[in-house]
């Protein structure tokens, strides 16, 4: 038998930057779009208006990400432990999660993974938010900075390969990252209900299907 338990996973800080930075990000894909495509998309009326939003939503995201690498630097200090994978989590876990989301999870089988607060993540969730956060993110936003200023700060730009190699490179990882958004959110539906990892960004508690311990283990049986 199997009992629910509510664990509380994602702190107030963390949800407010979440969705946040959600929407920056969703604003910057779909105003980056007009921009590149302009003959083919116009969402936002004039191609100067949709720049200006872009740049808007960028220094959005900037600050929100400034304020979640502080935050679990400095207030929560588990950057490391909630992110970065372990040997065994490389080695087998990453599988062990991919077979359920390719295969068990269609025959109702149970996940592998129970978020705890100190280990919210499966492997494969630490795997890919780790290359999201602190790999994808911060070369967007130093490559979309460096597009915002080319005039000041022309030199570093030469530096890096010049424009075409920069813009080449932030409609790249702008492609990942929209890549990311669609495998993010199907992922996210698959918990116990389709709604269930839904609620802990919205109230901060996770519902967690846990087997009922063994009567013998019981206090007082
Ligand atoms: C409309 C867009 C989005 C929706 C609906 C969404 C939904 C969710 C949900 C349901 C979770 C909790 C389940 C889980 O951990 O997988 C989550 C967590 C997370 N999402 Fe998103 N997400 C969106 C956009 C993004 C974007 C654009 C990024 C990064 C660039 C992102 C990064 C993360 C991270 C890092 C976590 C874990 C947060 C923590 O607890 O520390 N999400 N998201």
């Amino acid at each position: 038998m199997k009992h629910k338990e509510m664990v509380y996973v994602t702190p107030m800080p963390v949800r407010i930057w979440h969705w946040l930075n959600a929407f920056g990000i969703v604003t910057l894909c779909v105003t980056g779009l007009q921009i590149r495509f302009p003959d083919h998309i116009n969402i936002f009326g004039a191609y100067k208006a949709a720049i200006r939003l872009h740049n808007t939503a960028g220094v959005v995201v900037s600050i929100s990400y400034t304020l979640w690498l502080g935050y679990y630097l400095f207030v929560a200090k588990s950057l490391i432990k909630q992110y970065v994978p372990t040997v065994e989590d490389i080695t087998s876990g990453i599988f062990r999660q991919a077979f359920f989301y390719f295969l068990t999870y269609f025959l109702g089988k149970p996940n592998p993974h129970h978020s705890t607060p100190d280990h919210k993540f499966n492997p494969m969730q630490k795997a890919t938010y780790l290359m999201i956060m602190l790999v994808l993110l911060p070369l967007v936003i130093f490559s979309g900075a460096l597009l915002m200023y080319v005039a000041p700060l022309r030199e570093l730009l030469l530096l890096l390969g010049g424009i075409k190699t920069l813009v080449g490179t932030h409609f790249l990882i702008a492609c990942c990252f929209t890549a990311f958004l669609f495998v993010h959110i199907y992922l996210a539906t698959l918990g116990h209900t389709p709604l269930s990892h839904f609620k802990p960004m919205w109230n901060g508690w996770e519902e967690e299907m846990v087997e009922d311990s063994k009567p013998e283990n019981t206090v007082g049986s």
